[in-house]
């Protein structure tokens, strides 16, 4: 008999015959970008995140360099940005024109650590950027009474926290600005795409300007065809008819994702959590409910020089792991050559980037294969 091999990718999109189907609907019309389906999107993500404004953008990048211009961020600015990121969360603040201080995370969550941020601020601090490492919400109380102090604006990276709320509060309205990422991998998916959410109609009516070119008139309110005119220097941010065709159907799905994520992990934590060679990053405290991107554990002393040793072990076995994130930012090539990386800056980033392994939870496992992940990693754990 042919054995199964076992396939658990670290992240698989799970789309179905109506968005199959959806898709088609787009390409046997005739309208594929600036239609009803970008529109109808976004009510349904205000529908479910009770966002008073949801953009749709190309990216979740795009979404926040588009936010920091419309907050006026540019050149001479400062935006403090944590160490413990995507590389997207800095290169956001760069395109502005700002430069982006980083600070160190909590070792205990992955999250900037608020007790870190005033020494970094100056008289050129213009926002706090926070990212929901994982999708555990950063601690907003004392972020927000650090903006507050200094009468700084807060924009939140969301590419991995839909989901994640603080006292019910979705993440992505607790600050000025929140920005999600649809990328394949991420908690829904439409290809590439993001949405910003904001409780500021100016703001939003700006961002909806800029995202597509600046023109005053979108496609639908010309009234005669092809006429507008453009009041700013805009960007093509927009998000196509195809990408939220199947926005509309994902984000239909996201309790389901989101209770089969928390199962998952769930499982996997109850079990790795006894094994005393490795911590393991939370995903919920508090008063917050985390989205469980995925199960981050890290490698202790003894054995933190034989993390590709058990990568290589698990992949062998077909489990998809990752790394979340490979470096502190301020560590990767352009920005420790643009403003120097001091490491004892970043101890409890480096950390984590150096010493974690990032296993799957999505919806496209179940807790058989949790099983499986388990029993894998715990042999290699126990063998090595
Ligand atoms: C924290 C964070 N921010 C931003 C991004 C970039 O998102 P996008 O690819 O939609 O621009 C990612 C991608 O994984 C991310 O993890």
């Amino acid at each position: 008999m042919k054995k199964f091999k076992k396939n658990i990718p670290f992240g698989y999109p799970l789309i179905d015959k109506k968005e199959r189907n959806e898709i088609n609907n787009v390409l046997n019309g005739h309208i594929y970008a600036h239609g009803p389906r970008t529109k109808k999107f976004e009510e349904e993500f205000c529908k479910y995140t009770k966002a008073p404004h949801s953009i749709s953008v190309s990216s979740c990048t795009a979404g926040m360099h588009l936010v920091y211009k419309n907050l006026n961020i540019s050149n001479g600015d400062e935006v403090i940005v944590p160490a413990q990121t995507h590389v997207a969360t800095a290169h956001a603040v760069e395109h502005a024109g700002a430069k982006p201080v980083f600070v160190d995370c909590d070792p205990k969550t992955g999250n900037i650590d608020p007790n870190k941020i005033e020494k970094k601020i100056t008289k050129k601090t213009k926002a706090i950027t926070i990212v929901h490492f994982l999708g555990l919400p950063v601690d907003f109380v004392k972020i927000k009474k650090i903006a507050k102090k200094f009468n700084l604006k807060i924009i939140e990276d969301c590419a991995l926290s839909l989901g994640a709320k603080v006292n019910d509060i979705h993440t992505g309205l607790l600050g000025d600005a929140g920005v999600f990422s649809f990328y394949p991998v991420k908690h829904i998916t439409t290809g590439e795409g993001g949405m910003i959410i904001t409780k500021n109609r100016n703001l939003a009516g700006k961002l909806k300007i800029s995202r597509a070119l600046g023109v005053d008139k979108t496609f639908n309110e010309r009234k005669i065809p092809g006429m507008y005119d453009a009041k700013i220097l805009g960007y093509n941010y927009r998000m196509s008819e195809f990408q939220a065709a199947l926005g509309i159907h994902q984000i239909k799905k996201i309790k389901l994702f989101l209770k089969k994520r928390k199962e998952n992990f769930t499982f996997l934590f109850n079990r790795l959590n006894k094994i005393n060679s490795i911590r393991i990053l939370p995903g919920k405290y508090n008063n917050c409910k985390g989205s469980y991107y995925c199960l981050s554990i890290i490698l202790n002393k003894k054995i933190k020089n034989k993390r590709k040793l058990i990568i290589k072990y698990l992949n062998k076995k077909g489990i998809g792991t990752s790394i979340y994130y490979p470096q502190p930012v301020p560590r990767m090539s352009y920005y420790k050559k643009k403003y120097t990386y001091k490491k004892k800056n970043f101890l409890n980033s480096e950390e984590i980037s150096d010493n974690s392994i990032c296993l799957p939870v999505g919806p496209h496992i179940s807790l058989k294969d949790c099983k499986y992940i388990f029993d894998n990693l715990n042999f290699i754990l126990k063998s090595i």
